[in-house]
């Protein structure tokens, strides 16, 4: 059966999705990461495609395959990370960053294993550059979505995200609900947008909130030619 037009609102649109952690060497085999599934962005990047987009995934490394029908792109680092969302960004429509991009990256990584001293030890860190503050300074007609977890304070804070980033809302999530955010097949998200306003959405599965951002995106989009 031929798929339903409501399910295509996406055809002939280009999306990049960002996913999953990155990982900031400091030697040949020791990182600074964290937790990220990249779930949520496996699932946001199959809904655009099953919804008649041309995808791009970018993902940093993460226990899932190849989704078929999309483009991944595999990558480490932050600056990886930036490299690949930029390009792919130049002719999309929408992007949508749930990446969890590491802050800091080692100012001087070592090209070889550093031994173990005695004592403490001390990293110099360097801040990565902001990926999604960068779309947004050269922003065009796309549309851009970014993610945010919060402990306290979590509207405000991503708000005032949205609004530096010029992202046009802001999934926000907590990692204290249970079974949701890092890892989980669920979560529960509030939308906030630049200007403070904000919904909760209920507890959904990470491929109903793909759909519901989509949703969201497709009416912030121009129409096509
Ligand atoms: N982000 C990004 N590049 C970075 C850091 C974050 O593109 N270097 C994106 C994330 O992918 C996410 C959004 O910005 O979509 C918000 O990430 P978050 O870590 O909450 O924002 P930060 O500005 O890093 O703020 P914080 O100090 O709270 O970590
Ligand atoms: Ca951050």
């Amino acid at each position: 059966t031929p798929p339903s037009p409501a399910l295509c609102d996406l055809a002939g649109r280009q999306v990049v999705v960002s996913a999953g952690p990155t990982r900031e060497y400091l030697d040949p085999v020791r990182f600074i990461s964290n937790p990220s599934s990249g779930k949520m962005g496996f699932a946001v990047a199959e809904a655009a495609r099953d919804r008649g987009a041309q995808v791009t995934l970018v993902t940093g490394p993460v226990n899932l395959p190849d989704p078929a029908g999309l483009k991944v792109v595999r990558i480490e680092s932050a600056l990886e990370l930036r490299d690949a969302v930029v390009a792919a960004a130049q002719t999309a429509d929408l992007v949508v960053m749930t990446a969890a991009v590491a802050d800091y990256r080692a100012a001087a990584p070592s090209g070889e294993k550093q031994a173990k001293v005695a004592g403490d030890v001390t990293i110099h860190l360097t801040p990565n550059p902001d990926i999604l503050a960068e779309l947004g300074r050269d922003k065009g007609r796309r549309v851009l979505v970014g993610f945010a977890m919060e402990t306290h304070a979590g509207v405000e804070r991503a708000a005032g995200k949205a609004q530096r980033k010029n992202a046009d809302f802001i999934l926000l999530n907590y990692p204290t609900r249970e079974g949701t955010a890092f890892g989980g097949d669920n979560n529960q998200v509030t939308l906030v947008r630049p200007d403070g306003r904000h919904e909760d959405w209920p507890r959904l599965s990470k491929r109903e909130v793909a759909e519901q951002l989509l949703t969201e995106a497709v009416r912030l989009l121009p129409p096509t030619p």
